[in-house]
């Protein structure tokens, strides 16, 4: 069974989750949500997954994709519900519950930082992925400047309320085993990696 960290916290924290993470972003929330939805191809028609949806952060600005958004807690996929159309799964990032190739893309963000295992998570959603899907994840990684280790320091005190563990950008890379290249973008400080790729077309 693998361990799941938030389920509980998160319960409490859905009611108040949007307006918190808007004042946690300094302001860059709708920009950063927009660099990542752009490397996706949201077109009518193609499937996407948002895994770890939340109360649908990116979910509310995929209109026109066949949209499917799993998560853990059924408090935060209620609201995603209330704001997008789509198939709503309660699911363990861990375990997602698809078969093999069946997404045109999968995008993920500021949630794996809260997963037990961020490499078998990102194994999942590349698993489920077309051979050509796209993918792409956003998150707050480690810093290794000392500068940047007090900000995230900051960060995670205040804003996460120490209750994160952020995975650093070689585990992200790791990950990208069965992509075509690995494209990095550092934001909002540096502290926020925004990382997409291309699904090999044959399975290495
Ligand atoms: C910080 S929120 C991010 C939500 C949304 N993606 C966003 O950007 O606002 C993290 C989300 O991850 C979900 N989560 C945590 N552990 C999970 C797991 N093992 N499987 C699926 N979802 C999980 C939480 O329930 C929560 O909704």
């Amino acid at each position: 069974m693998v361990e799941v960290k938030s389920h509980g916290f998160f319960k409490f924290l859905a009611p108040v989750y949007d307006f918190g993470a808007r004042a946690a972003m300094f302001g860059q929330y709708e920009r950063l949500r927009q660099q990542l939805l752009g490397k996706i191809d949201v077109r009518k028609g193609r499937r996407v997954l948002d895994m770890a949806s939340g109360t649908g952060y990116l979910a509310e600005k995929m209109g026109v994709v066949d949209l499917v958004c799993t998560d853990i807690s059924v408090h935060m996929l209620k609201r995603a519900r209330a704001k997008a159309k789509g198939d709503f799964v309660l699911a363990d990032a861990h375990r997602l519950p698809f078969k093999d190739g069946v997404f045109d893309a999968t995008v993920s963000s500021f949630a794996m930082h809260e997963v037990a295992n961020p490499s078998n998570v990102m194994g999942e959603i590349f698993r489920i992925l077309k051979p050509g899907g796209k993918i792409a994840v956003m998150d707050v990684v480690q810093q290794t400047r000392f500068s940047k280790k007090i900000l995230l320091e900051i960060f995670h005190t205040f804003v996460e309320m120490r209750t994160a563990s952020y995975v650093n950008i070689s585990q992200l890379k790791d990950a990208f085993r069965a992509a075509d290249g690995f494209n990095i973008q550092l934001d909002m400080f540096e502290l926020v990696a925004l990382v997409w790729g291309k699904k090999k077309s044959e399975d290495p």
